[in-house]
């Protein structure tokens, strides 16, 4: 897919005030600094879209960014980052539970997961929320130029026996991308421009 225009719409913490278009929406979520911003910014070329930062818990609202004038494509809060506050935490998690079960355009959900590490508890969890939800989501692995390719491989087998354990029957699919060499854009776009169709 041809990205022609990547435009940021609106920030806030309630879903009320999400734009009301009802086109395909696509959302990034995963634990804080996983790289949720830094792969949108690289799907749309464009290096400041989303905000990122080298520490954890930059983004902190619901960013809706219009691509193409079709669909969205929408930054969270990462979940799981243990620095900012009990309460603080709290209202995020009550804002993105909000969000999920209540928005009704979001085609997939994605979740990332950086590729070095096995599925974290909270990573298990989100996942289960979203199954119990029936939230359709695939899993993009992330920071894949920190790897070789060996050791990726191994680390897909390690998170889809990992989630066969948890219970699940079957694993969705895993893209593996990296923000930096720009890797596994056209797979993901081609990815999202065949869900825009149905
Ligand atoms: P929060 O908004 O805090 O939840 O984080 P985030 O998931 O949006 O992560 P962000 O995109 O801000 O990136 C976090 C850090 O990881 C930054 O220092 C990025 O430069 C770095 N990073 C992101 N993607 C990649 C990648 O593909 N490769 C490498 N090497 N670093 C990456
Ligand atoms: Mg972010």
């Amino acid at each position: 897919m041809k990205i022609k225009t990547a435009e940021f719409v609106v920030s806030n913490t309630d879903i009320k005030k999400c734009p009301k278009d009802s086109i395909p929406e696509y959302a990034f979520i995963g634990r804080s600094n996983v790289g949720k911003s830094s792969l949108i910014n690289m799907l749309v070329n464009k290096n400041k879209l989303a905000k990122t930062s080298g520490k954890p818990g930059k983004t902190q609202l619901i960013n809706h960014f219009k691509i193409n004038n079709e669909w969205f494509l929408v930054d969270l809060p990462g979940y799981g980052y243990a620095q900012v506050s009990k309460s603080k935490r709290q209202v995020f998690q009550d804002f993105i539970t909000s969000y999920f079960l209540n928005r009704n355009q979001l085609v997939c959900t994605f979740v990332l997961v950086d590729s070095r590490h096995e599925p974290q508890k909270v990573d298990l969890e989100f996942m289960r929320f979203l199954g119990e939800n029936g939230i359709p989501f695939m899993l993009i692995f992330t920071k894949s130029d920190k790897l070789k390719p060996a050791a990726i491989t191994k680390n897909l087998q390690i998170f889809k026996n990992k989630m066969l354990a948890a219970g699940w029957e079957a694993v969705p699919r895993i893209f593996t991308t990296s923000a930096t060499h720009k890797s596994g854009r056209e797979e993901l776009l081609n990815y999202i421009q065949e869900l825009n169709k149905i």
